[in-house]
């Protein structure tokens, strides 16, 4: 009975205190009840000395839209990939369109519209050395699109984290697209 008293005594003065005087820090009382005390099991061990925040079984592959690439950044892995490598999507309009749109973001301020090389950054003096997609030195293919999307070459970066595995394709048919269009 008396913890009671104590207790209505408690929640009287809190609720006077806390909510008429909006300048001063509020009292809160039961913290535990508003902030609760979080588990954290990073660095746990559990019997056994076995760690709790265990990492995936090695070769584990992710599936949130994440295809594994075992080609090397290498001259072999580019050659290998100009070669071999294909486009696994299937060529329809809304990949091409998909493509187009992500080409525009992506790489037209380099490579242009058209894939002429010709593209803002180019005209501005930012970036030389932008090939057309249809330079015959370079034969570039599906393949070889796609690889260099990966790692990017020379002066151009990696667009492998820009680009999730189906985007790049889509772009490769796209850049594809161009290439054929190019005189
Ligand atoms: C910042 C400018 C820039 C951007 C953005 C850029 N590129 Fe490039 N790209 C280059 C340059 C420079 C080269 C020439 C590299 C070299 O010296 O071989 C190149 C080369 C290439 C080649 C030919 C590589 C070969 O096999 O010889 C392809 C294909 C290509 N880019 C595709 C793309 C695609 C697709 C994108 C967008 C996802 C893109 N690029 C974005 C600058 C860029």
């Amino acid at each position: 009975m008396k913890s009671l008293k104590i207790f209505i005594a408690l929640v009287a003065v809190a609720s006077l205190s806390s909510c008429n005087n909006k300048r001063k820090p509020q009292v809160q009382y039961m913290p535990d009840m508003y902030v609760s005390v979080p588990y954290d099991a990073n660095g746990v061990r559990s019997a056994g000395d076995v760690p709790v925040n265990r990492l995936p079984v090695a070769g584990t592959v992710s599936r949130n839209g994440v295809v594994a690439y075992d080609i090397l950044d290498t001259n072999e892995g580019y050659e290998k990939a100009k070669a071999e490598l294909k486009n696994p999507l299937p060529q329809t309009e809304a990949n091409l369109e998909k493509g187009k749109e992500l080409y525009g973001i992506y790489c037209a301020t380099c490579h242009g519209k058209k894939g002429d090389g010709n593209g803002v950054l180019s005209q501005r003096d930012k970036f030389s050395g932008i090939p057309k997609y249809n330079d015959p030195a370079r034969n570039i293919t599906e393949g070889s699109i796609y690889h260099v999307i990966m790692y990017g070459r020379n002066n151009m970066g990696s667009h492998a984290s820009q680009l999730n595995y189906k985007e790049r394709w889509q772009v490769v048919q796209y850049v594809e697209k161009l290439k054929s269009e190019l005189k």
